[in-house]
């Protein structure tokens, strides 16, 4: 028995559209429940989810367990510090391990891309990519669309401009390819130096000029510059990418209508965007982190519906 996304969620590459659009479309009546003084329904009562960040998250963490404990399953966190990874037991054995404690499923964000199609290829639970390396990050990628989807109505031919550090973002990966598929236009923006060798063939637009990302955009998705992976000299400094690169005010207001600002967060204030774009009216960064329990609950609660032991609380949760 398979649900209408598979066993597990790993990337957007290899969904349809209409799986894209059937998550967002799950993930509306999932924002009401939010709203609620009591913000619990008991879709997933019974089920175990694991949540195993074995890197640093605020934003994709903590919305997968509000998003568990509003549909009433019971969470395990597990993180590498603390655990028996730090005496080096591997990724497979901790799995397994859980899974014999009869767990149903695990969320999963590691430093190594393909770590969570890895343990999926291993282990019977569903499994849930929350960040893999610099691969994908399809949740962050799928309530971006919802956020893009709930001010423009319909994604085709809406002009989206990724900006900034493309090289290290897996969220880029993921925006690329749901954007796409939901008939999106798509161009990235930064310096040659954080530019993938490979960008041509994901067939989108490329732009070296952040004035001209302002002037071509409907929506700019900017990028944190993530110093932790640079392993080398990427720029000149914080400062001058700021100069030639950063989002500001005054840039925007040179452009010939008003963009829609995103950021998946955490932000580098004055580097890649500054502190009254973030804050400012076009912003929508709070909703994205908004959306993200939505989403959330929707990919939950559509992977369980492909899971025999889950179908049952699942079926009939929305009625
Ligand atoms: N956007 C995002 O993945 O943020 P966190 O690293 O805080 O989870």
């Amino acid at each position: 028995m398979t649900g209408p996304l598979g066993k597990d969620l790993l990337a957007l590459e290899p969904l349809t559209a209409e799986q894209i659009n059937l998550v967002l479309d799950t993930a509306e009546p999932f924002k009401e429940i939010s709203e609620r003084a009591i913000k619990k329904v008991p879709t997933l009562r019974g089920a175990t989810i694991v949540n195993l960040f074995f890197e640093a998250s605020t934003r994709t963490r903590i919305s997968f367990e509000f998003a568990e404990k509003r549909l009433s399953a019971d969470t395990v966190n597990v993180a590498a510090s603390g655990s028996s990874v730090q005496k080096g037991e591997t990724l497979v054995d901790t799995a397994r391990n859980l899974e014999a404690m009869r767990i149903d499923m695990v969320v999963i964000r590691h430093g190594a891309s393909g770590a969570a199609q890895f343990l999926a290829d291993r282990i019977e639970s569903n499994v849930i990519n929350a960040g893999d390396g610099t691969h994908e990050h399809p949740t962050q990628g799928l309530l971006d669309l919802l956020t893009l989807r709930d001010h423009f109505g319909n994604l085709a031919g809406v002009k989206v401009c990724i900006c900034g550090d493309v090289l290290h973002s897996r969220v880029a990966r993921s925006n690329i390819w749901g954007l796409k598929k939901l008939g999106a236009e798509v161009a990235v923006c930064g310096p040659r130096s954080l530019m993938p060798n490979a960008i041509d063939e994901l067939g989108v637009t490329v732009l070296h000029r952040i004035e001209d990302a302002i002037q071509w955009a409907d929506a700019l998705n900017i990028l944190r510059l993530q110093l932790e992976r640079m392993t080398a000299g990427y720029i000149p400094s914080l400062r001058e990418y700021n100069r030639v690169f950063g989002v500001t005010r005054e840039r925007l207001d040179r452009a010939p209508k008003d963009v829609l600002i995103l950021h998946p967060g955490p932000m580098n204030r004055g580097v890649e965007i500054d502190s009254d774009v973030a804050d400012g009216p076009h912003s929508v960064i709070l909703d994205q982190v908004t959306n993200g329990v939505a989403i959330r609950m929707a990919v939950l609660y559509l992977l369980a519906g492909g899971n025999p032991k889950l179908a049952e609380a699942a079926k009939g949760a929305l009625a």
